[in-house]
Parts: C-alpha cells; structure tokens; sequence
C-alpha cells in the first residue's frame, strides 16, 4: 500500500512540470504583447476595409489570408488583458476592462466570432457572405473601441 502511495506520488511528481503554470507576466510585457495584436489586426484589417469598400482592387487570396491573420490574433487576446496591465501612462485600455469584466468580455467574444465568421466566408467565393461577416466584424471594433478603448 505504500509503495503504491510512493510510485504514485513519484509517477505525479514527473508529471508536474509539465503541468505548471505559465509564469506570471510583467505589466509592460502583457500590454506590449496587446498592442502587437491590435497592430497585426489593424495591419491586415485595413485592407480588407479597403477591398470591400472598393478602393483597392478585389484579391480573393489576400481577402484569404488577411481574415486568417486577423481572426488569429483576435484569439491571442484572451490572454492579452492579465489584471494589472492597465498601467494608464502606456496604454490605451480603459479601466472598464477590469472594473465590467463580463461586458468586456461579452465584447471580445463577439469580435472573435465575428472574425472567425469573416475568416470562413473568405475562404469562399461568395461576396455577400464576406459583406455580413465583414460588417459584423466592422461593428464589434467600434463597439469595443466607444466602451474600452481611450482615443
Ligand atoms: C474587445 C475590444 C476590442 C475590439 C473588439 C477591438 N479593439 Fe482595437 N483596441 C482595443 C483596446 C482596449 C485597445 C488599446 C490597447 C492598449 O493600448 O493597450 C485597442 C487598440 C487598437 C489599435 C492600436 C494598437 C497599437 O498600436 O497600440 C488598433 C490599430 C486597433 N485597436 C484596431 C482594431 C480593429 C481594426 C478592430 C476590429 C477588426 C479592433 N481593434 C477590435 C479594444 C478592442
């Protein structure tokens, strides 16, 4: 009996690095790894803007692979807004974020969703699909931005 106790507490030992936690992150890292992502999805957001408004030539392959990069970045956010990284001097995230968790949160899932749904239909040759995804999209940036976002 307890040499199982033993293996098994040996057995849970080499598991455990494996299964430790990130390490905790300084403020200015969270909030730099943050804007990247608002940079990389402002990057390939605003082109795809563009196309659909018809002041840039329509590529579908571009479309493509400018939806993917915006919708993978709109994931990486859930670790992007850690407790602490509202430093107010270096960023531009309102307090709101951490004071309504629930409604920011309630925000960002709609625009990973959005995202997700402008990522799908641009895989497709269907334009009107890419339109109510795009406008979707269009619609939760500047959701977000009026509610938790100083200008
Ligand atoms: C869920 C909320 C939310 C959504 C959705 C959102 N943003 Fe933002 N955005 C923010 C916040 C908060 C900041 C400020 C980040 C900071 O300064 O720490 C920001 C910053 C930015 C920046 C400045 C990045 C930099 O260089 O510092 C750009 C560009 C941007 N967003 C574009 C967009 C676009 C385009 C979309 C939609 C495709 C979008 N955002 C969707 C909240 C949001």
């Amino acid at each position: 009996m307890r040499k199982t106790i033993a293996l098994t507490l040996l057995a849970a030992m080499a598991v455990a690095p494996l299964q430790a936690q990130a390490p905790v992150r300084e403020a200015d890292e969270v909030i730099r790894y943050r804007q990247s992502l608002y940079a990389t999805i402002g990057w390939n957001f605003g082109p795809i803007a563009a196309m659909l408004k018809g002041e840039r030539a329509w590529n579908a392959a571009e479309l493509k692979r400018r939806s993917i990069a915006v919708a993978f970045a709109a994931v990486q956010l859930d670790e992007a807004f850690a407790p602490g990284s509202d430093a107010v001097e270096k960023t531009d995230a309102l307090p709101e974020i951490w004071e309504e968790p629930q409604a920011f949160a309630d925000a960002l899932r709609e625009f990973q969703g959005a995202s997700n749904q402008l990522r799908i239909a641009s895989a497709g040759a269907a334009e009107e699909p890419i339109r109510a995804a795009f406008e979707r999209t269009r619609k939760a940036c500047k959701g977000c931005h009026e509610r938790f976002r100083a200008d």
